[in-house]
């Protein structure tokens, strides 16, 4: 593809794990790049990658989503660049391990912050020139705590993706007609970092291996899911089989294996 011809995605939560893995599969398909995140020199270290291995033009914005005024500060600085975004991913994101009250506040709210209000922002910021050039692509990466019941220890996380989920819904049935695509991609477990930031590793390092997929896969699956259309995208066969089971089965039911599951892997059980 030519620099010319090249669309641009800018990707949140780039430095590392799910993120990382989009960056590079979004550029083995020729587009552009801004790589978002707090750690400057891993999205220096994968732009330099990027460019070498795919001849992309990968820039680097460093910001922090716990920030209110970061989503119009990235918007500002893409519009500055002359980079019109065709594909926008929200992936950024972490976990806050415990109850609800163990917490602050002002923790909860710069989560609230990060997982939810800083991806309605972009995409709202964003869509605008997407419909205007009837094309564009927004992956939000939820999760298939999202789709299952809440748990104990887990209280404004799956709130958080079932936000997302929701968001994706109605934004991508306003906007289809318009060439824009949204999906909701819903992974499971993943290999990343993300539990050792939470400080869940070993909560979880006794889950089997069937129920975690790698980053790669993620990313590759949640690529091709927004380029068909599909709006809400559980990646892997476990995981589809778990959110199918959770379609049908009764709702006491599904909340006491979620209390049960919950013990196995979460910081507060029931
Ligand atoms: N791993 C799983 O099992 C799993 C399952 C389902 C869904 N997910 C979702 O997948 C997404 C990616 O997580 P991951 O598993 O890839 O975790 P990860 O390896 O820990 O990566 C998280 C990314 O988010 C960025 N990030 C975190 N806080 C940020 C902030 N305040 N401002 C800007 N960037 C921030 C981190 O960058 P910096 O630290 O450099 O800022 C990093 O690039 C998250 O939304 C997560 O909820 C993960």
């Amino acid at each position: 593809m030519d620099v010319a011809s090249r669309p641009t995605a800018l990707v949140t939560g780039a430095s590392a794990g799910i993120g990382e893995a989009l960056a590079r599969v979004v550029a083995a398909h020729g587009f552009d790049l801004v790589l978002a995140a707090r750690r400057e020199d891993r999205l220096r270290a994968l732009a330099r990658e990027l460019t070498e291995r795919f001849q992309v033009d990968a820039r680097v914005l460093v910001a922090d989503l716990a920030d209110p005024t970061a989503p119009a500060r990235i918007f500002e600085k893409c519009r500055a660049g002359g980079r019109r975004v065709d594909l926008l991913v929200n992936n950024a994101g972490y976990g806050l391990a415990g109850g609800f009250l163990d917490a602050t506040w002002e923790e909860h709210a710069r989560f609230i912050q990060v997982m939810m209000t800083s991806a309605a922002e972009l995409t709202w910021r964003f869509l605008p020139s997407m419909i205007e050039h009837r094309y564009g692509r927004i992956i939000n990466v939820a999760s298939l705590a999202g789709l299952v019941p809440g748990s104990a220890g887990h209280t404004l996380y799956a709130a958080s993706k079932a936000f997302l989920i929701k968001l994706s819904e109605s934004v991508a049935l306003e906007n289809r007609r318009h060439g824009v695509h949204v999906t909701a991609l819903c992974p499971g477990f993943t290999h990343t970092e993300f539990h050792d930031v939470s400080g869940t590793r070993d909560l979880v390092s006794h889950l089997p291996a069937w129920m975690w997929m790698d980053a790669e896969r993620v990313a590759r699956e949640g690529y091709d899911a927004v380029m068909r259309g599909q709006i809400v995208y559980v990646p892997g066969r476990a995981n589809r089989t778990i959110a199918l089971f959770i379609r049908l089965l009764p709702q006491a039911l599904m909340m006491s294996i979620a209390r049960r599951q919950g013990r196995r892997f979460r910081k507060v059980a029931p």
